[in-house]
């Protein structure tokens, strides 16, 4: 026994919460005012359990990774398996059987030629290497394009490159001299009953022409979240905007690069956002759903043609990146379980009932004088309230605690709730939900949060 055996035993929630405020600096908090955060104890399908039992139902399924619901059987005995066979290995100069058959089921999941996968570990890595593999790709034809475009309120990751694309998403002001250079066109965001949409869809399409008439020369490609903007409070975008915008693009001669980190493995009621359109970018990102929320994997997956550029027989001509942990055993194998489970629980036929259970509760939500813009595609379901926008803005502090105070992981966005559950999650738990997001938001509106 050591002084850090405990860390493997059981604790009690105090003590948990003591180390946690002495060592740990968690993801975007501002430790100054932030509450003592619960301590999860276990999870199983939709729910997570605190240390002292209680019951939350993860209804933005854990950052939006969760797919086929927490501690699932198959998943957890894929890992096992794997975890006795080969834990790691380095994979410059080495290959294994899970990232191979991981790569090949992506490459047929996907549509044309995106055959060629590079594993990182998160969202964020995932666009880095979009970014550098699009930049290197016209360094190696001898060209140099140092600027890229985005989307207004799109948001990529927090890496330097990554942030860079989604510096309009409120987060990154403080970074801003960091960046590198991006030009940001409009995003025509509808939603239910939106008799505008062609107009600002024309307005977008329209800035984006003209960016590209005067600089497609320097842009090495154009980023989106195909179908849905995530933190931005997910924006929602036509089928066909997207087509328009990726044949602009292609028409002058700009790579395209998908983000599906959000959007992809079933989010949007498709396996992948970009079948809406029938679109095909030359680059796709992929990570959150790929090991169904269990853990950090990503791929950022390109078409060959673009991959042969990189051929060569010289280093300088290929790609000077990669992680320690690219391509992880563990990961690959059970983002393939993960995969195996779209076919074997017909998965994409649940989401659909999950969006059928949405679109009732969009009409109650429409009714309320206090909800702005419903909207729902996939699994997602969302509104905007007041006009506080901040990413924390007091209205969605008060009703994160509150939901969390009764049972729900709901975590407003500014002024945007939204649910994003686990696709297993039961028409009852549903109804549970939508019932404490209600209350949630009346109580809101007569003062009484
Ligand atoms: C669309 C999109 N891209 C990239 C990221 C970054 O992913 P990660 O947080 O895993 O680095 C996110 C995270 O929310 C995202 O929503």
């Amino acid at each position: 026994m050591n002084e850090h055996s405990n860390l493997q035993g059981s604790q009690s929630a105090e003590e948990i919460i003591a180390l946690d405020k002495r060592h740990v600096w968690h993801p975007y908090t501002q430790h100054g005012v932030e509450v003592e955060p619960p301590v999860i104890a276990r999870a199983k399908g939709a729910s997570l359990f605190d240390a002292d039992g209680r019951e939350i139902l993860d209804m933005i399924s854990s950052w939006w990774t969760c797919t086929h619901g927490h501690a699932h059987p198959k998943i957890n005995a894929a890992l096992a398996r794997q975890a006795d066979t080969l834990e790691h290995i380095m994979f410059a100069g080495f290959t294994h059987a899970p990232a191979v058959n991981l790569a090949k089921a992506l490459s047929d999941l996907l549509p044309d030629d995106l055959n060629r996968v590079f594993f990182t570990d998160d969202g964020s890595t995932a666009v880095e290497t979009a970014i550098k593999v699009a930049y290197k790709s016209w360094v190696n034809r001898g060209q140099t394009r140092r600027t890229l475009v985005a989307f207004d309120g799109g948001y990529h990751g927090d890496t330097l490159g990554a942030m860079s694309v989604g510096r309009s998403s409120q987060m990154f002001g403080a970074f801003k001299d960091l960046m590198c250079d991006v030009r940001v066109v409009p995003y025509p965001a509808t939603f239910e009953g939106d008799d505008a949409v062609e107009e600002r869809e024309a307005g977008a399409l329209s800035a984006l022409e003209a960016l590209l008439a005067d600089h497609k020369q320097d842009i090495a490609a154009l980023i989106i979240e195909p179908m849905m903007q995530g933190a931005a409070g997910l924006r929602m975008c036509r089928p066909s905007f997207l087509k328009r915008m990726v044949a602009m693009a292609r028409a002058a001669n700009v790579l395209v690069i998908f983000d599906e980190v959000a959007t992809g493995f079933g989010r949007t009621g498709k396996l992948f956002a970009m079948e809406h359109a029938d679109v095909t970018p030359d680059i796709v990102c992929l990570s959150k759903g790929l090991t169904g929320g269990y853990m950090a994997l990503a791929a950022t997956v390109v078409r060959d043609r673009l991959f042969d550029i990189f051929l060569g027989h010289d280093f300088d001509r290929a790609l000077p990146h990669g992680h320690s942990f690219t391509g992880n055993p563990l990961a690959c194998a059970v983002a393939l379980a993960s995969l195996g489970l779209f076919e074997e629980e017909q998965t994409m036929a649940r989401i659909t009932q999950i969006n059928a259970r949405h679109r009732t509760v969009l009409d109650v939500l429409a009714a309320r004088p206090d909800v702005m813009r419903p909207r729902t595609l996939g699994s997602a379901l969302a509104f905007d309230f007041g006009n506080d926008t901040q990413y924390q803005s007091d209205a969605s502090l008060k009703l994160r605690a509150w939901y969390l105070a009764n049972g729900l992981n709901i975590r407003p966005i500014g002024s945007t709730v939204y649910l994003m559950p686990p696709y297993c999650i039961t028409d009852d738990e549903l109804a549970r939900a939508y019932a404490t997001m209600i209350e949630g938001m009346d109580r809101l509106a007569s003062g009484s949060l």
